[in-house]
């Protein structure tokens, strides 16, 4: 078998390995094209939950909350410069592990090692080893049960072209904001390694809801232009939008307090909300439709989709907390406050986006379930950033939607490395 977690196991088996060995529940590979499976199966091969601690004033002497807008941790001067495309110094002295930092980093960015964030790299390899194509996928069921008059209600239809209207522009504008936007402020070379698979993925999320809209035959252009000319999925790109303003002017640079709180802002506007609340409602309601043999291909695409989403967002928590451990003077109360608001205000949004995709009851889900949904996703989202969590006492009404954080593997969370790897998401060519 190959194995392309560590090829140095592969080159030197009889090497002992540097990791300890998944569980075996883990080890069992889940791959597109062999039908649905249940998500906690699907989520036990979603690479290293969050890591790095949330709270930036863990084993300092200052109080949380208290200090005040100056930078604590200097920004290291080292040979280099904030974009990877400067002129090389020759015989500048070596890259540091101790020089590198995830923002203002004047550390040499074109040499990925040494690593300092573990973490990143190995959510890229966790990421590569998940790799996914849409054409894996059989949509002849769907084809069949779409094309069948008597196949899909009304309301599961519209569930199924307003999914595909929202997600299908949603990934497009994920992925511009990665890399025009976010990409050349993360001044790390192992958290750029995943920000590019990332980016990768978000073009494979867009070419999967093309392939379902050709398969099914839908009207491209009905689909394509909905946030656009349809309100419920409308509001939420409109909501999105203005949080890649900064980070996407040509003129903006972090380096000051006030724009390292906006570079953190819009992070948690795109990772935390964007592709951590606003994509919840979809999920759950494609994924009940596959659960009752509905469209099967496409809850395949989507649990597939749903998988790197939560890499996604977790990659996203781990890059926010750990700008605010080198960056603590960014973390102020009103800042907090100002983020949880922002998460609330999101929250509604979603909700609202629910009652509009299911004005009536359908597949036993209702828009109140969602509600109660979001409102614990939400609390989780705080929590894995150091946020209070804003509707105490929120219960899952979903519980087979595990998500990587629901899975034994939080016990990792507030440590500061991740000890905890599986390679469930491996290619298997024996
Ligand atoms: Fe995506
Ligand atoms: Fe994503």
């Amino acid at each position: 078998m190959l194995n392309w977690d560590d090829p140095l196991i592969q080159a030197n088996p009889s090497a002992p390995a540097n990791r300890p060995p998944p569980p075996s529940a883990e080890r069992d590979p889940v791959r597109p094209g062999t039908g649905l499976v249940t998500n906690e199966r699907l989520m036990a091969t979603a690479g290293a939950a969050p890591s790095v601690a949330p709270d930036p004033f863990a084993g300092r002497s200052e109080p949380f909350g208290a200090a005040s807008l100056r930078p604590v941790s200097p920004v290291p001067e080292a040979a280099g410069g904030a974009t990877g495309l400067e002129q090389v110094t020759l015989g500048a002295g070596r890259v540091r592990v101790d020089d590198k930092r995830v923002i203002n980093c004047r550390a040499d960015l074109n040499q990925l090692v040494p690593f300092k964030y573990d973490w990143a790299w190995r959510k890229y390899l966790d990421a590569c080893a998940n790799h996914w194509m849409p054409q894996e996928i059989n949509m002849h069921a769907d084809i069949a049960l779409w094309k069948d008059p008597a196949g899909l209600t009304a309301d599961e239809r519209i569930i199924i072209q307003r999914n595909l209207g929202f997600f299908s522009t949603a990934d497009s504008l994920v992925a511009n904001n990665l890399v025009l936007a976010v990409y050349r402020h993360i001044t790390n070379p192992e958290c750029r390694q995943y920000l590019l698979r990332q980016a990768f993925e978000e073009a494979l999320h867009t070419h999967a809801y093309q392939y379902v809209v050709e398969s099914l035959g839908l009207d491209e252009g009905e689909i394509f232009n909905m946030y656009r000319e349809v309100p419920a999925v409308a509001r939420k790109a409109e909501w999105a939008l203005p949080y890649t303003q900064h980070l996407a002017d040509p003129h903006f640079h972090t380096g000051t307090p006030e724009n390292d709180q906006r570079l953190l802002r819009e992070l948690v506007a795109f990772y935390v909300v964007f592709e951590g609340i606003f994509f919840y409602v979809g999920f759950v309601q494609i994924l009940s439709m596959g659960r009752r043999n509905k469209m099967t291909g496409t809850a395949e695409q989507f649990q597939y989709i749903l998988r790197d989403e939560s890499m996604h967002m977790n990659f996203g928590i781990d890059v926010i907390n750990q700008i605010k451990i080198e960056n603590p003077h960014l973390w102020t109360a009103s800042f907090q406050q100002e983020l949880a608001g922002m998460i609330r205000e999101a929250v509604e949004l979603e909700a609202q986006y629910a009652q509009d995709t299911m004005p009536r009851g359908v597949l036993g889900l209702n828009a109140s379930m969602f509600t109660e949904y979001l409102h614990f996703i939400a609390n989780r989202r705080c929590a894995q950033i150091g946020l209070p969590e804003q509707y105490p006492g929120a219960t899952n009404p979903f519980p087979w939607m595990s998500e990587v954080l629901d899975l034994k593997k939080e016990k990792n969370f507030f440590e500061t490395r991740v000890t905890e790897y599986q390679t469930g998401g491996a290619l298997n060519w024996d």
